[in-house]
């Protein structure tokens, strides 16, 4: 799978202080970004001199300033500014990425021409960011289906003893990804439960946009938007970055339910978190098992099938049912 062409979130922009530069990680590199001048930049977080971080150094009159030697560059081209023992400048540049500072995140990509995907613009209820040492493709997964919430997510999202209901799923293929609706269905755990009755029966949309977006969409009766959990989804140096962007729309409602929603969504990436890095330790020990999927499983194999073999991708749109 290829990345390249996309950028890659790499820091929630209100964790990026003025004149503070900040490691992050760009797949398996450490990249140090600036915030200097009224906009941000992004090198590579190496000292051409003798390789030390320049995230350790300091930054003042938009330039950085490395932490052994003193060696300063510029934050706005990476150009060697000065080197102290020879009282001026040598000719060395740092390996700089393109940056984008958008949907209250910083984004970088490595090549000129690289896309940024199209997100809510309001402003979210919750977001969230961390780091998961898991399989990327695993953690999407994760994301995008429900029959693990009964039980990961016991209580709060669904809960394992509840009676099933049977619901009528369909997926939909689409040029950039798929989308799968799902019938709505009565609330069954403490989240919805605590709403008012015209928000306790949703409909679930879950749609996933190659390589790395998954938006979870719930709808009342009257089609009226709900909630909408978006993930940004990548590997990284352990395993996967993950940033959440969550709406809440419940209306006069919203500001007390989101107080309280926000406090369980912590709670749910938590468990997610718990068991994800729990499977990718199995998976390690027995490496030549391969996962079983029958046709219920549709998420996490089409999902498997636009990452490593777009020759599996289902084409038409397809109807199956679930007991939910
Ligand atoms: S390593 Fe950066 S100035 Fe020497
Ligand atoms: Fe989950």
């Amino acid at each position: 799978m290829n990345f390249n062409s996309h950028f890659l979130p790499v820091c929630l922009a209100n964790k990026l202080a003025i004149d503070k530069p900040k490691q992050v990680w760009f797949h398996k590199k450490p990249v140090v970004l600036i915030r200097s001048n009224g906009k941000v930049s992004a090198f590579s977080d190496y000292c051409p001199h003798r390789g030390i971080p320049l995230s350790l150094g300091t930054v003042r009159n938009n330039e950085i300033h490395c932490a052994y030697h003193g060696w300063s560059f510029s934050c706005t081209d990476g150009k060697n500014t000065n080197v102290p023992v020879k009282n001026k400048s040598i000719t060395c540049k740092l390996l700089s990425y393109k940056v984008v500072e958008m949907y209250g995140l910083i984004w970088i990509s490595d090549v000129e021409e690289a896309s940024i995907p199209i997100l809510f613009t309001n402003k979210p209820t919750l977001t969230s960011a961390g780091k998961i040492k898991a399989n990327f493709h695993n953690t999407i997964e994760n994301f995008l289906e429900g029959s693990h919430t009964h039980y990961v997510h016991e209580g709060l999202i669904r809960s394992k003893k509840a009676k099933r209901q049977l619901i009528k799923a369909v997926f939909e293929p689409k040029e950039t990804g798929f989308k799968v609706y799902y019938e709505s269905e009565k609330a069954k755990g403490l989240i919805t439960k605590l709403t008012p009755k015209q928000y306790q029966n949703l409909r679930a949309v879950a749609t996933y946009i190659f390589p790395y977006i998954a938006i979870l969409e719930y709808f009342n009766d009257k089609d009226k938007l709900i909630s909408r959990f978006e993930g940004i989804i990548s590997p990284s140096k352990e395993g996967t970055n993950f940033f959440a962007r969550i709406f809440l729309n419940v209306g006069v409602f919203t500001p007390f339910i989101s107080i309280f929603a926000n406090r369980v969504f912590k709670k749910v990436i938590k468990q997610d978190k718990k068991i994800l890095e729990v499977q990718e330790r199995n998976i390690e020990l027995h490496p030549n098992n391969k996962f079983i999927s029958d046709n219920t499983d549709l998420v996490g194999a089409q999902l498997f099938a636009w990452l490593y073999k777009k020759e599996d991708r289902i084409l038409e749109k397809k109807e199956f049912h679930l007991f939910w």
